[in-house]
């Protein structure tokens, strides 16, 4: 490579946390949906009228076509022609309010308390001895689940990422693991967030009652009332309410080895000999940028790591699980169901 070259590629990356921060402008000023609402692309000048209209607030259309533009360019969003922008696949993501939106999700990592944590990663290195501490509880002096739990504007991004994530990842499931039918009774979600999940399952296998296990704060404010899903706060690292088998959808990576046993000898003794619990997670490739990727946001955002099969196999079997399968999920890329038995 061209010294000059490798020049203007390093100085694109030290640009590229701009790309984020465009995209939350736009969806701060709801571009995403008034394009979603139109049957045709829109020319700037107009959907600077309709934003007008809706907040009562002058907008300038120089600012928004830059802003549009500069997405354009990433290929989020279409300009056809000049001035006139459309959704694309891309930016259809962006529409706020639909169970797949990854607006919230945005919202939340270009947060200021979400940015904050990224100032703190070095911090973690300079710790030697194995330590559960993230870079968000570094420059909050709190877990992202406390933190959540005392600030309602943060928590509101929160339960919207969850529950996006939750139907992607759940719809994945359903459709790629067939593994449900056999649980008798009770399935105790834990970690289960919105609830959104389990009651998704027991909505496909009537024949499951549900238990949505989380956090007093996510029971008290994250949920709804579900038909067949009964909602129970707790700690997981206390004990998990007992059931036939137990789902886990994304919790275990949130945690280091140590703290995931600790949930693990929790899950075991809850359930009856025979008894199954089904994870849904990461298998760690680091051939798969996106795995990799999610590897540092987990040391970032809550201290924990991505496993490759063979460290799942040995967390489990440390809590004395056998049998261990993995059933891979393609929709939902690099994510499996990792089914053992007590
Ligand atoms: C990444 S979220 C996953 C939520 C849900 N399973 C899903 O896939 O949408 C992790 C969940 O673990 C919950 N959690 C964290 N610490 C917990 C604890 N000590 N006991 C119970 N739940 C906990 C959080 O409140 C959060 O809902």
């Amino acid at each position: 490579m061209e010294a000059l070259d490798s020049y203007h590629m390093m100085l694109s990356l030290a640009e590229s946390f701009s790309t984020p921060f465009v995209i939350k402008a736009i969806i701060k000023l709801g571009i995403p949906n008034i394009l979603a609402k139109s049957d045709k692309p829109i020319h700037v000048d107009e959907m600077c009228t309709i934003l007008q209209a809706a907040t009562g607030q002058a907008h300038n259309s120089e600012i928004v076509r830059r802003l549009m533009q500069s997405l354009c360019r990433k290929n989020i969003f279409e300009e056809q022609p000049a001035g006139v922008f459309g959704h694309n696949s891309l930016s259809r993501w962006l529409i706020d309010g639909t169970p797949k939106s990854l607006a919230s999700f945005f919202l939340l990592t270009t947060s200021e308390a979400g940015q904050a944590a990224w100032h703190h990663l070095h911090e973690l290195a300079l710790e030697v001895t194995s330590s559960s501490t993230s870079a968000f509880a570094k420059a909050h002096g709190k877990s992202i689940f406390e933190f959540a739990a005392n600030d309602p504007v943060f928590a509101d991004l929160w339960f919207g990422f969850l529950d996006s994530f939750g139907h992607i990842i759940i719809n994945g499931v359903l459709e790629g693991y067939d593994g449900f039918q056999s649980v008798a009774q009770v399935l105790v979600d834990v970690g289960g967030g919105t609830g959104l999940s389990v009651s998704k399952i027991v909505q496909a296998f009537p024949h499951i009652k549900g238990v949505n296990f989380d956090l007093p704060h996510t029971i008290a404010s994250g949920t709804q009332n579900f038909p067949g899903v009964e909602h129970i706060a707790g700690d997981m690292f206390e004990s998990v309410p007992k059931g036939d088998a137990i789902y886990m959808q994304k919790v275990l990576h949130n945690w280091n080895d140590e703290k995931a046993k600790a949930v693990l000898k929790n899950c075991y003794n809850a359930l009856p000999v025979g008894g199954k619990i089904i994870i849904v997670d990461h298998i760690f490739d680091p051939h798969q940028k996106a795995v990799v990727d999610q590897d540092l946001g987990m040391l970032v955002f809550t201290g924990g790591k991505q496993r490759s099969a063979s460290e799942w196999r040995e967390l489990l079997a440390s809590q004395g699980f056998s049998n261990v399968n993995f059933k891979p999920l393609p929709a939902v890329k690099s994510q499996a169901v990792i089914e053992a038995f007590k």
